[in-house]
């Protein structure tokens, strides 16, 4: 209910780290394993599991191991600035929400996610939201993108569509 309740979009997003386990908690939320069976904190249509979350920092971007529950170095290097408008440049970690558009059902057209993965990616984001509350640190959907460039960077293929960003970190408003 306290999360709930401070949940919101920050600003002020500073570059002060993120402590590690804060950091797990976040993304574990995201879309972690939280089953034996392997089904995860946030649900997905038919389960096809298709939303894969990445993250950015000012080292560089890396890829949710939701079986593992690690981050893994896709690549070093600075590429926030790929990743979203405005504050998503600065802040400390920015994520993004990527369809896996091969595991989408029909009705899923080329260069496009399924509507479904929109969905999808909400509760992705609405548990993000939770977890940033309840740990006091900031956080804020965001669009801006560049599809194209991300994809390059991570070298994935032009099927894996983003559907949103999420800026994380502690605001000049923030509890701690
Ligand atoms: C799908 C989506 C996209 C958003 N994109 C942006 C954005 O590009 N830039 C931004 O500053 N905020 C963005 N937001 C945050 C909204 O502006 C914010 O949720 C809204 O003003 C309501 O405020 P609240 O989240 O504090 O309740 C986005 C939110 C959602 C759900």
């Amino acid at each position: 209910m306290q999360a709930l309740k401070e949940r919101k979009s920050s600003s002020g997003f500073t570059a002060k780290e993120i402590p590690i386990q804060d950091l797990s908690n976040i993304i574990w939320a995201s879309a972690g394993i939280n089953r034996e069976d392997g089904r995860r904190t946030s649900p997905t249509g038919s389960n096809r599991q298709e939303i894969e979350v990445y993250a950015f920092f000012e080292f560089g971007a890396y890829w949710y191991n939701y079986k593992a529950n690690t981050l893994d170095l896709v690549k070093e290097g600075d590429f926030r600035s790929i990743t979203g408008r405005g504050e998503a440049a600065s802040a400390y970690l920015d994520l993004l929400f990527i369809a896996d558009t091969r595991k989408t059902g029909p009705g899923t057209k080329p260069g496009e996610a399924n509507t479904v993965s929109y969905v999808n990616v909400g509760y992705v984001s609405q548990n993000v939201y939770l977890a940033c509350s309840n740990a006091g640190i900031g956080s804020r959907a965001r669009g801006g993108w560049d599809q194209k460039k991300v994809i390059e960077t991570l070298d994935l293929p032009e099927t894996m569509i983003v559907v949103l960003g999420q800026t994380i970190g502690y605001c000049s408003e923030s509890r701690k």
